[in-house]
């Protein structure tokens, strides 16, 4: 993970193939979020995109990850942005420096993903829990387990040696390994079935509110860009994914999968 993140390609990630993501990310953290001002922390937060958008939308952010080039990215986007971040340190989602109760939100976009061993993630859950006040939310993101087979054919790469082995190892035990080191499939990674999240969540006592395709039915559209830079054809598409957002026979069609919940 820690050389997949040197090669700098986060930072660009999200105004590129996977702008839907975005978008749909932040139109659901508007809806789940309680409003600003209040205190967020961005476990994972990366190069920081999720957090400088909410500090400029008037949060106090605390971003934590354990990339040292993602945190000092992070505080440079912010700077350039004219916003500013309320910390940005290094940490770890399983054992965070925050103090019991100080969060009015949690976010976990990044770390599930990360964590093979089931009682890891739920070791990350459990201190979201921990940080946030009761009441507050804590948002989680994971990657599809049929996310890789979607991409996969989307981008041509079972057409190249070697990925099949890895989509089928997926399939297996959610366990993404990419022993080619070819950037374009992504580094060691833990893929959810809809159900072990809302199992994650529900176990770690947290209350579920939502569970929800992110890039839902959108994901396999080719011209994206185009539409989301059409105003008419914006709303069009984020309408019909937010349908079927929720559909439990759809729910693992997607790239991303977002769990909301209350601690
Ligand atoms: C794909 S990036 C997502 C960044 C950002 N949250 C976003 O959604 O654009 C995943 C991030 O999770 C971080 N991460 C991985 N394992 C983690 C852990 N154990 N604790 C905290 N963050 C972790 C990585 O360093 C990386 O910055």
């Amino acid at each position: 993970m820690q050389a997949y993140y040197a090669l700098g390609l986060e930072q660009e990630r999200l105004a590129g193939p996977h702008l839907l993501e975005w978008v749909r990310t932040c139109e659901l953290l508007e809806r789940h979020l309680p409003p600003a001002p209040a205190t967020l922390l961005d476990v994972g937060g990366g190069p920081g995109a999720y957090a400088v958008w909410l500090s400029r939308a008037g949060y106090a952010v605390h971003l934590v990850d354990p990339i040292p080039s993602h945190v000092a990215r992070a505080v440079a986007a912010a700077a350039a942005e004219g916003a500013e971040l309320a910390t940005a340190t290094v940490g770890d989602a399983r054992a965070l420096a925050a103090a019991d109760n100080c969060a009015d939100a949690a976010l976990l976009l990044g770390p599930l993903y990360h964590l093979q061993d089931r009682r890891e993630r739920l070791r990350a859950l459990a201190e979201a829990r921990r940080v946030t006040r009761p009441g507050g939310v804590v948002v989680a993101a994971a990657i599809s387990r049929y996310a890789s087979t979607i991409d996969g054919l989307l981008r041509g790469f079972f057409d190249q040696d070697g990925f099949e082995d890895i989509v089928i190892g997926v399939l297996a035990d959610g366990r993404h390994r990419n022993p080619t080191r070819n950037p374009n499939w992504f580094t060691t990674a833990y893929f959810h079935h809809p159900d072990e999240l809302r199992a994650e969540i529900t176990e770690t006592g947290l209350v579920l509110l939502a569970l929800v395709a992110v890039e839902g039915v959108g994901v396999a559209l080719t011209d994206v860009h185009a539409r989301l830079a059409d105003p008419r054809r914006r709303e069009r598409l984020l309408r019909a994914i937010r349908r079927l957002e929720e559909e439990p026979t759809l729910l693992g069609a997607t790239g991303h999968l977002l769990a909301v919940a209350r601690a």
